[in-house]
């Protein structure tokens, strides 16, 4: 869980052309695809569920994380499972019992990983950090593709990477919103190492190019962080 990996985001791709959209960033270099299901009642937008979860697990092998921001998620993690899902998190805001929805997720054998929003503080991963596989870190507020990251995820994810470190954990920090080749050298040598990039991809010309560039600058982020 600490290699750097690209996860396109398909919010922002051409809904009309999935299919081929997923297979596009697959064979342009993605490490794993990430999914944006939300309910219009934790977020402000509706997108998808399991049956386009399992449309994309026919056209693809690479890791599928299921980015759950939807309420009562524990309800809804068989569903996301049996459709194909590897890795599944879950907002911390939207869990009343959080370690229940963590096990629940393990004990399907998925990778489980819980997201933390902008203005939530990482105190929220006390009693939980030791029992995951990621952590996201929210770098835009939840809903919707394209807007602009938010500068003190910086600090966030500098801390988030100490407090790993100090106890030893495979921990992942995946970022998720405004990540593109501007912001994601920084980002990376902060501590991240799972990098979403949704508009960045998708509303590019050449989805290899773009994501060999991401690729590239994080990994000259980690070597400043690193201090190679
Ligand atoms: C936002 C979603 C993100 C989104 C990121 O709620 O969780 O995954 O697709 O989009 P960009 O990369 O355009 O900020
Ligand atoms: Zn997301």
């Amino acid at each position: 869980m600490q290699d750097i990996q690209i996860a396109p985001s398909i919010l922002s791709a051409d809904f009309s052309q999935l299919g081929n959209e997923i297979r596009g960033v697959d064979a342009g270099g993605a490490d794993v695809i990430h999914i944006d299901v939300m309910d219009g009642h934790f977020v402000p937008n509706i997108t998808i569920g399991p049956l386009v979860v399992e449309a994309a697990r026919r056209v693809t092998t690479k890791v599928l994380d299921v980015h759950l921001m939807i309420s009562d998620p524990g309800s809804y993690i068989d569903g996301f499972v049996d459709a194909g899902a590897d890795w599944i998190t879950v907002h911390v805001e939207a869990c009343t019992h959080l370690q229940r929805v963590v096990s629940q997720i393990k004990q399907r054998n998925v990778k489980a990983g819980v997201v933390l929003n902008p203005a939530t503080s990482l105190s929220a991963l006390d009693y939980i950090l030791e029992e995951v596989d990621l952590v996201m870190l929210m770098s835009v507020n939840p809903g919707f593709g394209g807007q602009s990251f938010i500068p003190s995820t910086l600090e966030k994810i500098w801390q988030l990477r100490q407090r790993i470190e100090s106890l030893g954990l495979d921990v992942g920090i995946e970022v998720d919103g405004g990540i593109s080749p501007k912001t994601i050298r920084e980002v990376a040598a902060v501590g991240a190492n799972i990098f979403v990039a949704g508009s960045a991809v998708y509303y590019s010309d050449d989805y290899t190019a773009t994501i060999s560039e991401l690729r590239k600058l994080a990994a000259q982020g980690l070597a400043e962080r690193q201090g190679v």
